[in-house]
Formats: C-alpha cells, structure tokens, sequence
C-alpha cells in the first residue's frame, strides 16, 4: 500500500484492542474531555432550567437520541456467533476456492441466525423459517452462504420478494400477529400463489419450530456453479448439516417457550457457547453435472421451489465448522453485520435461478439505508481479512484516510506498483441469450409435485404435526373464502392431508377439481402456446 498512488490503506479484520473497552480511569466527552459530574444538568441555579450551552448534557442526550438504526426489513430478529471453518479438501475436485480446496485450511466466520417476519423484538420460538448467513473470511475476500433453514423459497422470481412479505408481515393496520403465520394476508397470498405450496408445507411441519440453533440444518436453497482449478464446472447446493443432529420442539414447548422465555435459541446458543458445547455443522454440497439445461434427474436447477432429494445426489462432506466465540457487543457485530449473496470469490458463481438474480441486488441496496451510506463493508465485522486496495472514495461514514492522488484507472501516476484489475474473479464465459419476455420456464409451473413428495416422506407423528399446525395457522384466519380455498390447495397435495385439516376446522373437504394457479404470462403464452392467465 505505501507504494499505491491511490493511496488505500489495506483494512485488516479485527477490533483494535485498546478500543472499546471502557477501561480509562476517567470520564470523558467523546473529544477526550475529562467530565467531573455527568449526573446533573447546568442549570441557572439548583431549580433553574437546563442552559444551552451545556455541552456534555446536549452530547450525551444527541447521541442516545441516534442510538438506533433501522431494523432489517427481514430477519430482524437474530443471534450471532464467531467461529472457524475447517476444510476438509475434499471440495478440490470441484472448486478451486482456497477455503474449501485447501485440506486442513481454517477460515475464521461469522453466523448469524434469525427468524424472517418478526421485529427486533420478537420471539425466538415463532413459526417460521429461520436464516443461517455465514460470512467466512477467507484470505480471497469475503465469501457469504445466505442460506435458510429450508431448503426451498415461497417464490420462484425475486420481484415477487416484497409480496410474499408484504402478505408474511404483520397486517399492516394493527401490525399483528406478529411473527406468526397464523393471519388472513399471508393464507390469502399463498393460497392464490401456488408455487408456494412446497415451502409452505415445510413452514407448517416440525422445521418451521427447531429446538436449537444447535440442531439446525441449513440450506443455500439456490443452485450454485462450482470452477475447478482446470476451469471444469460443476452444478451444487451447499447444505449444513447439525453435528447434533435435526431436532424440533413441538408446538406446546414453542408455545411456552416463548411466553416463559422469548430469548429461548439465543439464549441457548450463547450460554453453549460460554460453556464450551460448541455449535458444530458439517457443509456439504450436492453435486451434479453442468449442463446448458442446468437440470437433474428432470428436476430444474434452476427452480427455488425444488430440492434434489439425497437419494438422488447424496451430500458429499466439504468441511467443518465450529462456533466456538459469543460476540462482545450486539449492536457492533450482530447487528451491523451486512451479508450479501454477492460476496463470492474465484471458484464460486451463481446461476440464473432467478430468486437467485434479485438477491444479487438486494442486498447491498437495502444495507445503504440500513447501515447508513456506502462504507459499512469499514465497519469491525464486514472488514475482509484480504487486503482492500480498491478505488472506493468518500461517502458517509468513511473511517479511512486515503492516500495519494489517482483513486482512477487507468492511470499514468501508479508506475508498475498500482492496484490492476488482473485475474482474480473471472465469470465463466457462458453464453447468454433469449427473447426479452416476463416468462419462467415451462417446468416452473409444477407446484405441488415436491409437496406430495414432502408429505409421502413423513413419518406419521410428523404428519400428526403437520395437520394440527394447518389447522391451528388456519383456525386463527377470518376470512372463510381464504380457507376454503387453502383447502383446495392442500387437496392438490393430497387428499387425506386436505380432508384432515378440513375435520379440523369443521369445514367439507373440496369437491371437484382442486384450485390451480398457473397463470403464465402473456409473453410465455404466446412462445409456448399454453393458455394465458385465467380471467
Ligand atoms: C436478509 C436469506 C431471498 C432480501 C436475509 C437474511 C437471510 C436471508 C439469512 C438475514 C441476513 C442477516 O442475518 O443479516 C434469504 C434466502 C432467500 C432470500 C435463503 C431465498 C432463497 C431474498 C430475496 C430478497 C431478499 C428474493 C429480495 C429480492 C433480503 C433483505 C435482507 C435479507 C433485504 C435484509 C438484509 C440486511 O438488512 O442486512 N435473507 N433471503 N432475500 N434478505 Fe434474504
């Protein structure tokens, strides 16, 4: 960096230690001004009113007034721990990405854990999905693994996100319920919108309430693209699997836990922690070949609303990661930690799943707002391990004091010593081509298929659970219409599941022929010749 016109100066990753630790002999200001009193305004006399010009009582009242940012528009409510990652080097047959090609190569991460539609606020215990982001710090850069608890999306399309949310939150006129699915807007959205069938029936079953972030798998849900050192690629889905095994809680612990005891996952996941039971996960990827119809088995990779069931393509084990270190401060790490399904590096792309494409927006968008303006990757906890040597200036918040001239490329002033924009992350050259239309692939229009497959797959206590927790989120609906129709859409699954919830909410099992959402678009209608949107 001395030699860098451009005058970066190379972030490394953790806090300096004499910062933060409150361990000075005096009181200060935050100019470093000694405070003898911070208990008693200047006043005009013992009963007179505050002065202006007391500077410690306006400082110290400002910044507590800016104290919070905004929460997370999703995944508000979360816990975090620090920890390492161990490969195994099994991954160098697919990829040539150091952290996971390297045998034995540890890699320091950060976890952060979080239920999706509740506030800051909210409990642990809830009915819903819950996140499983993973920030490694690889000596690459950055590479985050913003996966779910669940291995399929409610939405096929990235531009459907603020719907499925808009409908999962709270109602917007009383802003409840709060984190639970038991309400009209979300039954009424998914109940028109079938291709969240699968993953509904995965928030209604015995995953949508684990017991632990200890005994929690966790998915990448989207199909990612594998380079090897040779260039050869490959197809994969990144799956945690718990060293503890998969374990719920049943509905009545959930239910207890979170009057008796809100704080219940990360309570446990931070007392587990201090008492050396480490939380421990295996990453593993399902690996299948590359092709131009990215498709397995006639599963479409590209499809967020399928798994390839392991059967078909077993997990093979990557590596182990431990989380062995409680965060100091919440609102420093947890909190201002930012993820972004964009921080990748050589060795690892993404596809044109495109669930997959919005995220790549997302992200870096909403954290501008989130974490105040474009320099939030300075922040102690987004810092890379790799050296930075970009041509980023200015901007809100900038914590570094650039050096030199010519933040440009290319430019006359660097000699042979300036940053180049050589090698390093270079996409495979796939060829991309098509119409401009609105249109999915034929292939995503089948939307229950994978739900029976669910289902077909349960034990029967599972199924027990299942139907009661349909029952009870759809118990808690006004709208009769929302389900009935939710009725129709069970029966597609199938038709004892369907007729089950149906006794349970006193209402007849459908008759006839179920519901069906597939609505193509106008624009597939007229490549394909299917029918367009039902009127
Ligand atoms: C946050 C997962 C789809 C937008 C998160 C977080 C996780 C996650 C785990 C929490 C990150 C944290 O702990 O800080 C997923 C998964 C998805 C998905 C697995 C689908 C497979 C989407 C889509 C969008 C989106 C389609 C938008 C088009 C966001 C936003 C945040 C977020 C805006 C808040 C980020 C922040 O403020 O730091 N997501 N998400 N997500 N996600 Fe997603």
């Amino acid at each position: 960096a001395e030699k860098d016109p451009a005058g970066t100066t190379p972030l490394a990753g953790a806090l300096a230690p004499e910062q933060g630790l409150q361990s000075g002999e005096f009181l200060t200001t935050a100019e470093g001004l000694r405070i003898g009193d911070t208990d008693h305004s200047l006043k005009a006399g013992p009963r007179g009113p505050s002065l202006l010009e007391d500077f410690h009582l306006r400082e110290k009242i400002t910044h507590f007034d800016h104290e919070r940012i905004p929460e997370r528009v999703v995944h508000a409510r979360g816990a975090a721990a620090h920890g390492v990652f161990k490969a195994y080097g099994s991954a160098a047959s697919v990829t040539k990405a150091r952290f996971l090609a390297e045998e034995g190569k540890e890699t320091p991460v950060f976890v952060r854990f979080s239920t999706v539609l509740g506030s800051r606020g909210s409990a642990d215990t809830v009915r819903d999905v819950r996140g499983f982001a993973v920030k490694f710090y690889t000596d690459e850069g950055n590479v985050d693994l913003v996966g779910n608890n669940m291995p399929v999306f409610f939405i096929q399309d990235g531009i459907k996100f603020p719907d499925i949310i808009h409908a999962g939150k709270p109602h917007p006129d009383r802003e409840i319920p709060q984190a639970q699915s038991a309400h009209d807007t979300f039954w009424d959205f998914v109940s028109l919108h079938t291709e969240a069938t699968h993953h509904v029936m995965w928030a209604m079953s015995d995953r949508g309430i684990p017991r632990s972030y200890r005994t929690m798998e966790g998915f990448g849900v989207h199909t990612f693209r594998l380079v090897d050192a040779d260039g050869g690629t490959h197809l994969v889905k990144f799956h945690w699997k718990p060293v503890a095994g998969v374990h719920s809680l049943v509905w009545e612990e959930a239910q207890l836990a979170a009057g008796t005891d809100p704080d219940f996952h990360r309570r446990d996941l931070a007392d587990g922690i201090d008492a050396g039971a480490f939380f421990e996960y295996e990453l593993g990827v399902q690996v299948f070949p590359d092709s131009d119809e990215e498709t397995f088995e006639g599963i479409d990779l590209l499809d967020p609303t399928k798994i390839v069931p392991e059967e078909l393509a077993p997990v093979q084990p990557l590596g182990l990661l431990t989380l062995n270190r409680n965060p100091d401060n919440y609102f420093a790490e947890t909190e201002q930690v930012a993820f972004h399904t964009g921080h990748l590096v050589p060795g690892i792309e993404i596809t044109n799943d495109p669930l997959m494409q919005a995220r790549m927006f997302s992200y870096l968008d909403t954290q501008l707002t989130r974490l105040g303006g474009p320099n939030f990757a300075q922040l102690p906890i987004n810092r890379p391990h790799a050296p930075v040597n970009d041509n980023l200036r200015d901007g809100m918040h900038q914590a570094v004091v650039h050096r030199g001239i010519a933040p440009y490329l290319p430019n006359s002033l660097a000699g042979t010593e300036g940053p180049r924009p050589e090698g390093g992350y270079v996409q495979v050259p796939r060829l991309v081509e098509g119409p401009k239309v609105r249109a999915n692939p034929v292939s995503f229009d089948d939307h229950f298929s994978q739900a029976t497959m669910f289902y077909a797959s349960m034990s029967g206590i599972e199924k027990v659970h299942l139907i009661e927790a349909f029952t009870f989120e759809l118990g808690k609906v006004y709208e009769q219409p929302i389900r009935e129709r939710m009725l129709t859409v069970l029966a597609e699954v199938d038709t004892d599941l369907c007729a089950q919830v149906a006794a349970g909410l006193g209402l007849p099992a459908p008759q006839g022929t179920p519901a069906t959402d597939v609505r193509p678009s106008p624009a597939l209608s007229q490549i394909t010749g299917v029918p367009g949107p039902i009127a």
